[in-house]
């Protein structure tokens, strides 16, 4: 679908296609993709969407900025259409109306973090792009790693030092070249942009490459097409979301926006975003009724939300406004609780997917939402990407000798 325009989140300019790469020449603000359905949006039926035989994003491409690749039997062809639970225990046990969770692990690198990563190695491609470079927490390297390995992309990769092992792993295995930065996410952030500029390397970071939140839209339309286009209409959602920089609340706002321009939803789902005690900037603006944000110093054990300065903060805000949602925060040992609650119903995730489950959690305990209410959580990416965590949240299992009597005295049979 041709891109219309660009309008920048935080001054309104609008730009043409040809005239922005990234952010607002005018004030640096991310910019909004308009596509030209907007004008017209009876170019695009549901019926097409709904019977496409992609189980993936590309199921929405008519709704997309780029074209499908079409590179099929690949992992960039396997991003999105994730599962959608409802976990009944849990469900009874919060006393609440309704609850599902979105697992992203089941894409091809184990985060939500491929929707992005796709749609921006799409532009790439449709562009002929051969380098690209992220700066990333992990995950969204690993994301950028794993597609453009799999389209044959060269992709460089600026992690902090302390990124935990297994996202490390996926970058080098995935063949990324990747440097260690000495510092925080932030300080690869603003190595990577100046990389790019002096390098002319097409920059994926989040929020600043406008694609990243065309990419994250997806997971909006797949909740409509798995969970709010069976509601009834006076049902409106709650969704829980993990926020470090804000971009992928910012993308799933996207997403409902756009179904709200064609008409296929009559009101915006309420945002929930969840960041960590430690690493609170959104959440402080919000707060504090501030429209812009304050860099903090951030600390938590949920590395993939560790962020200074979030790069898409203002607009994360802004959406959480539009919706009628609000910010809130959970502290690490809540965070590393929830990750054995949600284990308890067969899903491992790592401590930043569980933010959103122990925001849930205390905002039941806090009254903040209605029991009443329909909610959706984000799972935002696997256990496996941190074990160590995993290993905090749980306690250890005992070593015995290989004797009977050793099991009955540890089980107490
Ligand atoms: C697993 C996971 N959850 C949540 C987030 C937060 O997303 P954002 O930084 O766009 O707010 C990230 C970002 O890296 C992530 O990897
Ligand atoms: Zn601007």
């Amino acid at each position: 679908m041709p891109i219309s325009y660009f309008q920048c989140s935080q001054c309104g300019a609008k730009f043409s296609p040809e005239q922005v790469t990234y952010t607002c020449p005018a004030c640096g603000g991310n910019l909004d993709t308009h596509l030209t359905f907007e004008e017209n949006p009876a170019e695009v039926t549901q019926a097409e969407i709904i019977q496409s035989r992609h189980h993936s994003i590309w199921r929405y491409a008519p709704l997309l900025p780029v074209a499908d690749p079409k590179f099929e039997h690949t992992p960039l062809h396997r991003v999105g259409f994730t599962p959608v639970y409802q976990p009944e225990r849990l469900r009874s046990k919060l006393g609440l109306r309704q609850l599902f969770v979105k697992d992203e692990s089941f894409n091809p690198s184990q985060s939500f973090k491929d929707r992005a990563s796709a749609i921006v190695i799409a532009r790439a491609i449709e562009k002929n792009i051969v380098t690209t470079i992220t700066a990333s927490t992990g995950n969204a390297g690993a994301a950028m790693a794993c597609m453009a390995a799999s389209v044959g992309k060269r992709a460089i990769i600026l992690a902090p030092e302390s990124a935990p092992p297994a996202k490390i792993a996926q970058l080098l295995t995935f063949g990324a070249e990747v440097a260690l930065v000495e510092g925080n996410y932030d300080d690869a952030c603003r190595l990577s942009l100046t990389a790019s500029h002096e390098f002319g390397w097409y920059n994926r970071n989040t929020g600043y490459n406008p694609f990243t939140v065309e990419g994250k839209k997806t997971a909006g339309l797949e909740i409509w097409e798995q969970v709010i286009r069976f509601l009834p209409p006076e049902q409106k959602l709650t969704v829980f979301i993990p926020v470090g920089d804000g971009n992928i609340l910012s993308g799933i706002a996207k997403g409902f926006i756009d179904l709200l321009a064609l008409g296929w939803i009559d009101q915006l789902p309420r945002l929930v975003g969840v960041q960590a005690e430690g690493s609170a900037a959104i959440y402080n603006a919000f707060i504090n009724n501030k429209e812009f944000i304050d860099p903090v110093h951030a600390q938590t054990v949920a590395d993939s939300i560790c962020v200074d300065f979030p790069g898409d903060g203002f607009r994360a805000l802004k959406r959480v406004r539009e919706s009628g949602g609000f910010f809130m925060t959970v502290n690490d040992d809540e965070i590393l609780a929830a990750i054995p609650a949600l284990g308890s119903v067969g899903l491992f995730v790592e401590p930043a997917a569980a933010t959103a489950y122990a925001g849930l959690v205390k905002a039941l305990e806090n009254e903040l939402i209605d029991p009443e209410s329909t909610v959706l959580v984000m799972a935002t990416g696997s256990g496996l990407k941190d074990v160590e965590a995993a290993m905090r949240a749980v306690s250890l299992a005992p070593v015995i000798e290989p004797k009977l009597s050793d099991l009955k005295e540890v089980f107490g049979v």
